[in-house]
Formats: C-alpha cells, structure tokens, sequence
C-alpha cells in the first residue's frame, strides 16, 4: 500500500481559490482525496475547482470567510454533504499587511489578527467538532496549518505578520495536545513556508521596497534568495507535498510540530 495515497479522504482547503490553496487543493486531489475549496472570492474558487475536477478529480466549492463561524458551520456541513464525510482540514487562508512597527495601522493589523489568528482557531474547532467521535464525520483526521517562515526569522517590515504566524505554531501544538488527550483521533501539525511568488508574495516584495528597505522587488527577492541555503524561492509544489505528507498515513505518528519548508532560511 502506498503510504502517501488519500483516496477515500475528505478534505476542505481554505483560500484554496488560488495560490498555495489551490496547489494544495490540487496536490491533495492528485493523491487520492476528494477536495472543497473554501474561500471569500467565490468566482475564482468556483473556477479552480471546475479546472481541477476537469482533470478528473473530485472537487468542489463552498464560500467560506474564515472568521465567521456561521460560514464554518456551513461548509463543513457542505463538505460533509458533498463528499460524504471530512477528515481532512488544511488552514491556508491568511492575509498579510507590511507595515514598520513605527508605521503600524491598528486597524489594519486587527483584520490580519482577525483572519490569520481568529480564522485557524475556528478552523480547527469546527473540524475537531466535526471529527472527533460522534461527530458529524466523526472518523478523526488531520489538520495542517500554514504558519510561516516569518515565525522563525525576524524580517523587516512584517513584525505584525510574523505576530499572527507565531500564533498559528502555538494553536497547532495545543490544538494538538487537546486533540491527542481528549480522544478525537486527530493529528494537528503545521507548516513553515518559506517565499513562493503567488500573489501575496509578490505584494510582499514590493511592499518592503514601498517601506523604504529594498531599491527594487528584485532586490528583495535577492536578499531572500541569499538568505536561503537552498538558493531559491520556494514553489506552490514544495508546500503543497508537504501537506500531502502531513494529511497522510506516511505521518501517523507526528502531530503537533512545526515543519519548515523553506530551503532551510529559518535553520
Ligand atoms: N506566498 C508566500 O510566500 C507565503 C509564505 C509563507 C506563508 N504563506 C501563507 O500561505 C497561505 C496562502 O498564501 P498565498 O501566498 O497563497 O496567498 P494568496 O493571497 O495568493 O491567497 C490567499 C487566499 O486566501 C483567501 N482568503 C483571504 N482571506 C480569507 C478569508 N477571510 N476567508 C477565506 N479565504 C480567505 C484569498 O481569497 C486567497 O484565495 C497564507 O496563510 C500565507 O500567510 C505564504
């Protein structure tokens, strides 16, 4: 039997409309499981998932804001309803705001709070309801956040970013621990990507040249590269395997790390 194989599971990805969502989206379906994409921007996720099943997978929409709980409500009830079950949640949804600490807009770091932070706690409470015994699903599972290399190093001009990404490794290691003593039979891990040039990592690069810290996008990504022992930027691929490992019978026994996937940038 192969290890890494998901046929038969269940799996909702949050801002799985595009970038690292949809890859993971993507890679969770080419490994076996069929897959709902959650996400605010309706039009563009219903279109992944079409291009996704297009290839014969199984993979659907549901609109889902991450810091609504009745919006959870809804789409692990959908998930569960189209796909007949759901042991498997990837927490990707995340915005980023760049801003210096002595630039910092409260409002705008409140809404990052409210989805980066707010979003995965509901996230993992909807699917442990959902999962543990007697649940709605009720046949346990795996969780995967998506923290960030921005937990681990410490670059200018994303302190409030790294802030949220932080508090995605300690939900994860509780979420975990809960998880583990009260029986739920799920197993809670999170990642750590490094750079990958979606939309919000290209926003990224040249927010920082915005700020005053680079002369050019390139320059950052320069500095990036150069910060990365592997030599280059990271791929939605690399992140989206890495998930397939963690939601899989390959990971039985890991739960509550935190997983880098940066080229070794934290080390
Ligand atoms: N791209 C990178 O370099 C990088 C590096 C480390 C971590 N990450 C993390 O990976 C995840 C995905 O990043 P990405 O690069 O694909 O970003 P992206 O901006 O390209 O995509 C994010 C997706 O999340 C969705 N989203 C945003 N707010 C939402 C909400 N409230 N509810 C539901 N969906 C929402 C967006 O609509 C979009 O589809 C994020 O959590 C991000 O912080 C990204």
């Amino acid at each position: 039997m192969n290890k890494f194989d998901l046929t038969g599971r269940k799996a909702l990805v949050t801002g799985g409309a595009r970038g690292l969502g949809a890859g993971m989206a993507e890679a969770l379906a080419q490994a076996g499981a069929a897959v709902m994409i959650g996400d605010v921007l309706a039009a563009l996720g219903r279109d992944t998932a079409a291009k996704l099943s297009a290839g014969g997978a199984k993979v659907g929409f549901v609109p889902l804001d991450v810091t609504k709980e009745d919006d959870w409500l809804a789409a692990v009830k959908a998930t569960i309803a189209t796909l007949g079950g759901f042991d498997i949640l990837v927490n990707n949804a995340g915005i980023e705001v760049t801003a210096l600490v002595a630039d910092a807009d409260p409002a705008e770091l409140r809404k990052m709070l409210d989805v980066n932070i707010v979003g995965t706690m509901l996230g993992m409470k909807h699917a442990f309801r959902a999962m543990r015994p007697n649940g709605a699903a009720g046949k346990g599972g795996a969780v995967v956040n998506i923290s960030s290399v921005a937990a681990t190093i410490a670059f200018p001009a994303i302190a409030g970013y790294s802030a949220t990404k932080s508090a995605v490794d300690r939900l994860t290691r509780v979420g975990a621990m809960e998880a583990g003593k009260l029986g739920y039979g799920v197993r809670v891990n999170c990642i750590y990507p490094g750079l990958v040039p979606t939309d919000m990592g290209m926003k990224l690069a040249t927010d920082v040249v915005a700020a005053g810290l680079f002369a050019s996008p390139e320059a950052a990504v320069g500095a990036i590269v150069e910060q990365t022992p592997a030599g280059r930027l990271g791929e939605v691929s690399d992140m989206a395997d890495a998930v397939v490992f963690l939601c899989s019978d390959a990971a039985r026994f890991i739960t509550g790390v935190g997983l880098p996937v940066d080229g070794g940038m934290g080390m």
